[in-house]
């Protein structure tokens, strides 16, 4: 049976998620359908780049639409906003049974990877052997990761990033686009790795590093 999805979040990430479920179900794949957004202003009925909002996210609105037999994947991601999209998921009520999972059928997922609740594996992403993606982790078109990584709950990859092997991801942390990571590395909490860097040394807690090789460029917010 195909388990309705309801979006949290809008134009952005929420849309891009809500465009490839839908280039999914045209390929065949049926496990779920996106049935619109819950967000922070678009009253029901607007449109946002094709995909209705049903209303405004409260505790209220997803503990009803939970019981009505709707699923969420929690797209909100702000890079610098980490904490206080995690702090609303909190306040929202949402819990790890409420979430849906989603991986676009072009993604090469190894068979023994973990997926947690929340993920979303967006086209093409390949994902190696023991991999274990944690809670609403969002990996974008074409990022690759490598085997035995971990990331991070809330984390993000983005397009076309290369996540070597044996990595650590802490949670809220992202790779910006096209960046890549050395193996055996580790990206601590909330801790960012700029577009385009080549990261050859372990990054602390709440620290963005850029460049190749990449350096601490200043303390995240
Ligand atoms: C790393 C990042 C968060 C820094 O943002 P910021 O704090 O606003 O930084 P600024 O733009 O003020 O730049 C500060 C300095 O760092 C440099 N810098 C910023 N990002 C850099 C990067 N990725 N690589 C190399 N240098 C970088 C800037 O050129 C600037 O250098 P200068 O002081 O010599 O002029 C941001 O540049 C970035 O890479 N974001 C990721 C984007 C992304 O992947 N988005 C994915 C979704 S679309």
């Amino acid at each position: 049976m195909t388990q309705k999805v309801i979006i949290i979040g809008g134009i952005g990430s929420g849309s891009v998620i809500a465009e490839a479920i839908k280039d999914a179900n045209q390929r065949g794949y049926n496990e779920i359908s996106v049935e619109g957004f819950l967000n922070d202003r678009a009253e029901a009925g607007t449109m946002l780049d094709g995909t209705p909002s049903l209303g405004i996210h409260t505790s209220e609105s997803i503990k009803e639409f939970y019981n009505r037999g709707y699923k969420f994947i929690y797209s909100l991601h702000r890079i610098g906003g980490e904490r206080r999209m995690i702090q609303l998921f909190e306040e929202l009520g949402l819990k790890p049974e409420m979430l849906a999972t989603f991986v676009h059928p072009t993604a090469y997922v190894a068979r023994n990877v973990q997926i947690d609740p929340g993920a979303v594996i967006m086209p093409y992403v390949m994902i190696s052997s023991a991999a274990h993606i944690s809670l609403n982790t969002l990996i974008m078109t074409g990022a690759t990761v490598g085997h035995n990584t971990t990331t991070g709950e809330f984390s993000h990859i983005a397009s076309q990033a290369v996540v070597g092997a044996y990595i650590k991801m802490g949670k809220g942390s992202n790779v910006g686009l096209n960046a890549t990571v050395l193996e055996y590395k580790t990206i601590g909490q909330f801790s960012v790795v700029g577009m385009g860097s080549v990261l050859t040394k372990n990054v602390p807690d709440n620290e963005i590093w850029v460049g190749n090789p990449a350096h601490f460029l200043r303390v995240a917010e």
